[in-house]
């Protein structure tokens, strides 16, 4: 069996969940089920990032001591990952005391190879991004993210992070699927041709993070801490390195330059991919606290479901750009498609079925090209998914489940079984089971999208083997099912 790593960003406890990380859980748990049911062994982590000056400012504002405002925000995001049916298989807190150890070997590994030194540092930092950006950086006196800086001057830690400028681009050059998609790829090259600095890994004027071994003035910056979650969680050696790990946009930076020079700095290997997606806006405009137009994952899982939610994400946007949220396009997004293609193709079908007392282990013969035609599209719908899934298009893997349904609504409308019902009931029966096998496929292909709704669609028909493999498989249907009066899986939103 082969091993498959896949993490989340570690999400900060500053405040409670928003639609961003809503969304790189469900995209991360979408490639985490779609990887099992290729038989892998896959180790799925996510969790929280609880140290750093963002957050002991928060819990200040809050007048709560900053280890229990931490403990009651993190709670949140525990419920989130259950709530939005997430399979993480593990859930790191960085406040946890084995990370902390194990941060602290790391610290101590570096300052044996001789990557850390002490020194004063001196320039701009954002507190909002927990980043130190150069004075050249700066856009008309902000980060390039918006967010404030301000000018800290401190004795501080130093990583080497100039001597690995060379490694990291000889090891860009022969990695090029290193950094997806392409253009995020060609942004951390260009970075880093630019020249890298010693990265300062430390800091004094507050307390609340991992401390420096042997030297307790000082507690680690927030990203060596946070990086290092993604070895630290893990049990079993087997699984480094990580396949792939999921970020946003925004944190490229941390992930695609200082964690492999961090890794390369203590003889680890490096991860095999970094898949940067792009960001959520809210009707055009670009979510944030001070706008008040924070989307709420609860809001929308409240009102339209969770599978709803889970299918607008993926099929909205193409996965690695930005996407809009609007209530006009989730509405039009889930009518056009689930309700009215793949919804209605399972509804007629199944109501045909039940209504004509239709076996649906009638075996089917004489079958015209129509059939033949249908039966292929639902066996060839695996390879095209699991091609876009090895690249990560999982808009496009999503759609092709739905190009199914396209398929499946045409034959049905070409071969009028209920015409049939009247004039030839054996060849009636023959277009209902092939239909009904396609229905089958489209339920066993959408487990890893729309777990729920799946399940609902295979139990209506009794499946036991929902394995991909299954759908090789012309005989799905038990002998002795009988079916109930169909309801309804995809119902209309308004
Ligand atoms: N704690 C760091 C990550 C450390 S990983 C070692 C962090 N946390 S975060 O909570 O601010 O962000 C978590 C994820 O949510 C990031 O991948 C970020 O890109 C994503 N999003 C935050 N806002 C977003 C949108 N509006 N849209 C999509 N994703 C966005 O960064």
């Amino acid at each position: 069996m082969k091993n498959f790593y896949i993490t989340t960003p570690i999400y900060y406890v500053n405040d409670k969940p928003h639609i961003g990380h809503a969304y790189t859980n469900i995209i991360s748990d979408v490639i985490a089920r779609f990887q099992r049911f290729l038989h892998k062994d896959v180790f799925f982590s996510t969790g929280t990032d609880e140290h750093g000056l963002k957050i002991d400012k928060a819990a200040k504002e809050k007048n709560i001591v900053t280890q229990e405002f931490v403990d009651e925000v993190a709670k949140n995001f525990t419920s989130l990952t259950k709530d939005l049916n997430i399979s993480n298989t593990s859930f790191i807190r960085t406040t946890d005391d084995n990370h902390k150890q194990f941060v602290q070997q790391v610290w101590n590994k570096m300052l044996e190879k001789g990557y850390i030194y002490k020194g004063n540092y001196s320039g701009w930092y954002s507190v909002r991004d927990e980043a130190y950006y150069k004075e050249e950086e700066l856009i008309d006196g902000l980060a390039p993210s918006g967010s404030a800086v301000e000018w800290m001057e401190e004795s501080s830690y130093f990583f080497q992070l100039s001597v690995f400028q060379d490694k990291l681009l000889s090891f860009y050059e022969k990695n090029p699927d290193f950094v997806k998609p392409a253009s995020r790829y060609q942004e951390v090259l260009s970075f880093v041709k630019s020249g890298l600095d010693d990265l300062s890994i430390s800091r004094t004027n507050f307390k609340w993070g991992i401390n420096v071994p042997d030297d307790s003035k000082h507690v680690m910056y927030v990203w060596l801490d946070a990086l290092f979650n993604y070895l630290s969680v893990l049990k079993d050696a087997k699984f480094w390195p990580a396949d792939v790990h999921i970020i946003g946009k925004d944190i490229l930076r941390f992930h695609a330059v200082y964690w492999p020079a961090f890794l390369m700095a203590i003889d680890e290997k490096l991860p095999i991919a970094i898949f940067a997606h792009g960001w959520w806006m809210n009707d055009g405009e670009k979510i944030s606290k001070s706008l008040g137009n924070v989307v709420d994952p609860y809001e929308i899982m409240n009102k339209f479901g969770l599978d709803y939610f889970r299918y607008y994400l993926i099929r909205e946007v193409t996965f690695g750009n930005d996407g809009n949220f609007s209530k006009n396009s989730f509405v039009d997004r889930i009518n056009a498609e689930l309700v009215n293609k793949v919804g209605n193709f399972i509804h007629r079908v199944s109501t045909l079925i039940y209504k004509n007392s239709i076996d649906p282990m009638h075996q089917s013969i004489d079958l015209t090209e129509d059939d033949q035609k249908l039966l292929d599209a639902s066996k060839n719908s695996l390879s095209k998914i699991t091609d876009h899934m090895e690249e990560y298009k999982l808009k496009e893997a999503l759609g092709v489940v739905v190009e199914l349904a396209e398929k499946g609504n045409a034959y049905i409308h070409n071969n009028a079984p209920w015409k049939l019902a009247k004039t030839d009931a054996k060849r009636m029966k023959t277009v209902l089971c092939i239909a009904a096998n396609t229905i089958i496929d489209i339920g066993i292909l959408l487990q890893p999208f729309v777990p729920d709704s799946a399940k609902k669609i295979l139990d209506y028909f009794s499946i036991e083997d929902r394995s991909f493999q299954s759908i090789e498989d012309s005989n799905k249907i038990s002998q002795d099912i009988t079916l109930s009066k169909p309801s309804i899986i995809f119902s209309k939103i308004e």
